[in-house]
């Protein structure tokens, strides 16, 4: 098994966390974000344009935290299956990502954290 991507104590409860991973030879970026004791995880890449959602560091969310976040054209997509329901994109989803959470630790499937 890889080592974690991180500590689930890392990601705050609502919160949400960027990574870089590699895929298949390839370095992608994605996300993860907690609610209510649940994980989500997407690429990191807007439907819309197909460019990174968040422009500061693991800013993912909205301000009521209730909806992930495009800080590009103000999109909004459902935390619990990326779709999105409001802005450019709407109808559109964002890419799930296969994560798993084990003794604590977070942990990418198939690909390998590089930060
Ligand atoms: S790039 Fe995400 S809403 Fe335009």
């Amino acid at each position: 098994m890889h080592s974690p991507l991180c500590d689930m104590a890392d990601i705050p409860d609502p919160g949400a966390k960027g990574f870089i991973v590699e895929r298949g030879g390839e370095r992608i970026k994605v996300f993860v974000v907690r609610r209510d004791g649940e994980v989500f995880a997407y690429v990191d890449s807007c439907p819309h344009l197909g460019v990174p959602l968040a422009l500061d560091e693991d800013a993912y969310l909205d301000l009521d935290k209730s909806h992930i976040l495009c800080a590009n054209h103000a999109a909004r997509f459902h935390i619990d299956d990326g779709l999105c329901v409001w802005g450019p994109c709407a109808g559109r989803s964002l890419e799930p990502y296969p994560v798993i959470v084990r003794n604590g630790g977070l942990y990418a499937q198939g690909a390998s954290p590089i930060a």
